[in-house]
């Protein structure tokens, strides 16, 4: 099978220089956590609820280059954030049990908190670190906090260096569910396991499919239609990534955990009326049937965040058929389908991604485009056919800073608008 174009060996070896000056060592002894950034095509903000979710990595994302420190310490410095982070990994407690509130947080003096969250999750399930790591972190330049989950490729990369320097076996389930309490237990997102599982289960040139509740999942490969099964699917569709400009990280912003909230409200109301009241209320334990029934007596706002759940799970068993049968045109409605129900359903997203998706949708040879994320921040994707995914990145350039130029007047013109090709699954290199 052909391999993902990333990381190039350029950036490796630039990687490999600055953590040999940082820690002594020679360049051959130093490692790399290579951690893709992730696209969710269908099966947007459902994760949370135990959805049915798609997903799948480009060949862009985060790599750690790192080496064992020899003692407890962890001395980490970053390419996009100032300073040095040094801390010992018997020094970490969960800063979320000492009242820290997450909406205080700022990004820039706060970029170690996912390396002290990794300690935390291995430790709190009982791995036992005898070591920490030197290492520097960096991401594709122009993509971070960009709602491609720059955050999860952060704490898998995180997780794999520290596994990694301790001779740790760990399973790509097992860091699933120590992402999972990076973010939920260490930072207070109360987010799903769409994005760490896509980072970790994808593979080359297929789509994850991944049940939340379940944690079941597939990968599913487009048809092989002629003899070179690679230059099909390259040839039939590309990834277009449009930056909006718009930077937070969600921690820092209260909407995604009021809608998780929003959701559960929705789940309690129709479990009850359905008289199923032990069960978590989580609208994956609500039947279809049972919401079709009492759905009425929802309030409008629950009535919205329910129907967005059901109908993003139909789009994605919908959209599962159309990519195993090469439908990338009817999988690209789909996915126009579900940015319109995350706008009027689920009440994310905001003026300039609501614009941008607006613009994308117009640009030459587009399938189709949604936010990408939890859309109050960051970019558009779509997936294009790869013969016009030029002149559509083109098109959504110019027409994007007529309307938000100072926000376009942020990125230099190759950062605006990205072609991405499909990529691997997080690795050691
Ligand atoms: C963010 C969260 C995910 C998921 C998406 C929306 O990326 O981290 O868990 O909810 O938003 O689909």
């Amino acid at each position: 099978m052909a391999e993902s174009s990333w990381p190039p060996q350029p950036q490796l070896d630039e990687i490999r220089r600055v953590v040999s000056e940082m820690s002594g060592r020679g360049r051959e002894e130093v490692r790399c956590a290579a951690s893709p950034y992730r696209i969710c095509p269908l099966g947007a903000h459902i994760d949370h609820q135990g959805g049915i979710v798609s997903a799948m990595t480009i060949n862009k994302g985060i790599l750690l280059g790192f080496v064992p420190s020899g003692d407890t310490q962890v001395i980490l410095r970053s390419g996009q954030f100032k300073g040095e982070v040094r801390f010992r990994i018997d020094e970490v407690s969960c800063p979320m049990n000492n009242g820290n509130d997450a909406s205080k947080r700022d990004e820039e003096s706060d970029w170690g908190s996912y390396a002290r969250g990794a300690v935390y999750a291995l430790q709190s399930r009982k791995n036992c670190l005898v070591q920490g790591i030197i290492g520097y972190i960096c991401g594709t330049e122009g993509m971070d906090s960009s709602g491609i989950s720059s955050s999860a490729a952060v704490g898998v990369a995180y997780l794999m260096a520290l596994e990694n320097a301790n001779n740790l076996i760990v399973s790509p389930e097992e860091n699933i569910e120590y992402d999972r309490l990076i973010e939920n237990e260490f930072r207070g997102l109360r987010n799903g396991i769409l994005d760490q599982s896509a980072i970790l289960l994808s593979s080359y040139g297929s789509l994850l499919c991944m049940n939340c509740k379940t944690k079941e999942h597939k990968l599913i490969h487009p048809p092989k239609l002629g003899k070179n099964h690679e230059t099909e699917w390259q040839e039939a569709y590309k990834i277009l990534l449009a930056f909006s400009g718009l930077k937070h990280a969600l921690a820092e912003n209260s909407g995604y955990n009021r809608r998780v909230g929003e959701c559960q409200e929705a789940a309690s109301v129709l479990l009850h009326a359905s008289g199923n009241v032990a069960a978590e209320p989580v609208l994956s334990n609500v039947e279809p049937e049972a919401y079709q029934t009492h759905k009425h007596i929802l309030e409008s706002n629950l009535a919205k965040r329910a129907e967005h759940y059901f109908s993003e799970n139909m789009r994605v068993i919908k959209g599962l058929e159309a990519w195993a049968s090469g439908r990338f045109k009817d999988f690209g409605t789909l996915i126009t389908e579900s940015g319109l129900s995350s706008i009027q359903n689920y009440e994310c997203g905001c003026k300039p991604l609501i614009q941008l998706r607006e613009i994308v949708l117009k640009a030459p040879g587009v399938f189709g485009a949604r936010f990408s994320g939890a859309g109050f921040r960051g970019c558009c994707v779509a997936l294009v056919d790869a013969n016009l995914a030029a002149e559509a990145a083109s098109f959504v350039r110019e027409e994007y800073n007529k309307l938000q130029p100072d926000l376009a007047r942020q990125f230099n013109k190759e950062h605006a608008v990205v072609i991405c090709e499909a990529g691997d699954c997080a690795r050691v290199i």
